[in-house]
Order: structure tokens, then C-alpha cells, then sequence
């Protein structure tokens, strides 16, 4: 599959329907949720601009396990509380973090980060893990990306078997 490139002359709104396009036709006649999960952290490292992290975190007896993600190695385990990832999980809600180096226990995979934005799985409100992107420039998520995100994630449960990643 071709990926369209950060295209910087699309808008943020547009880029986000594109990569939903991509997301559809990559999961199309494929339910396998690791698969799925993999394919979709790749697409979008390349889909979308100044990104220097993106990967799953599936909750597994309590705490998120690192899943299939694009960029440096990173924590294997996050207790649900802890960090942006912990944070966005126990509150079952979308956490943007303009600066990382002001949000308290924020936990560094990579120096390079600077903010970051972490959207919650939610299957009929459970809680099956969290999607984590980190970019090295500040401020670099707003709402149309937590919107565009959101999306993307209820793209892939709907489209994906995701139980056996979560226990
Ligand atoms: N920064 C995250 C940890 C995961 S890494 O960024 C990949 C956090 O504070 O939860």
C-alpha cells in the first residue's frame, strides 16, 4: 500500500479523513487485532508529521503492556494512574500534553519527546489498552488530533479482534 506522505499543504482535518481512508482499506477482510494494531502504528509513523513515537499499550491483570509501536524502544509496563499513558487510562479519556516536562510523572521513553497525546480503547466503555503518540515538538496535539485519533481508534475496534491482546 502507498502511503500518502505528510502532505503539509492538506489541513489537519483533511489529513485526519485521509488517514481514515488508509486505516479502512489496511484493515479491510483482516480482523486480526495484532495485525491490525501493527499495521496501524506504521501508517501512522509515516502518515503523520513530526511524530518521533506511536504504539499501543494493552491492559493486561490491571496494567498496560507495551503493544506493537514505531520509534526507540520504550517501558514495557505502565501502572494504570502512572504517566500520561496511566493517567489517560484511568480517567477512560483523551490526555493532551502540550509540554512533557511539566506534567507530573510523566515517564520518558525517549528523550527527544516533547508533548505527547494518549487516547483511551474503550470497547462498550472497558477499558482494553491506550494508543500513545510522542512528537519532539512542543505542543504538537491539539483537538482536531485527539478527534482525528479517536476516530482512528474506534476504526480499529470495530474492525479488529482485540481480546486476545487484553487480559
Ligand atoms: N510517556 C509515556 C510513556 C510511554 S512512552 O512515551 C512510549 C507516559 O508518560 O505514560
Amino acid at each position: 500500500m502507498h502511503v500518502l506522505n505528510s502532505d503539509t499543504s492538506l489541513s489537519k482535518a483533511a489529513h485526519y479523513r485521509q488517514l481514515k481512508t488508509q486505516l479502512a482499506a489496511l484493515f479491510a477482510g483482516e480482523r486480526n487485532g495484532l495485525a491490525n494494531a501493527a499495521n496501524m502504528t506504521a501508517l501512522l509513523y509515516q502518515a503523520l508529521p513530526d511524530l518521533n513515537w506511536a504504539g499501543f499499550y494493552f491492559l493486561e491483570g490491571g496494567e498496560l503492556v507495551l503493544g506493537p509501536f514505531q520509534g526507540k524502544v520504550a517501558c514495557v509496563r505502565i501502572a494504570v494512574g502512572r504517566g500520561v499513558c496511566g493517567t489517560a487510562a484511568e480517567r477512560k479519556d483523551t490526555v493532551i500534553v502540550p509540554d512533557v516536562h511539566a506534567f507530573p510523572g510523566h515517564i520518558a521513553c525517549d528523550d527527544a519527546s516533547r508533548s505527547e497525546i494518549v487516547v483511551p480503547l474503550l470497547k462498550d466503555g472497558r477499558l482494553l489498552g491506550v494508543l500513545d503518540l510522542d512528537s519532539p515538538q512542543l505542543a504538537r496535539f491539539d483537538q482536531e488530533d485527539a478527534d482525528g485519533l479517536n476516530e482512528a481508534v474506534g476504526l480499529l475496534l470495530q474492525c479488529s479482534e482485540l481480546g486476545r491482546l487484553v487480559g
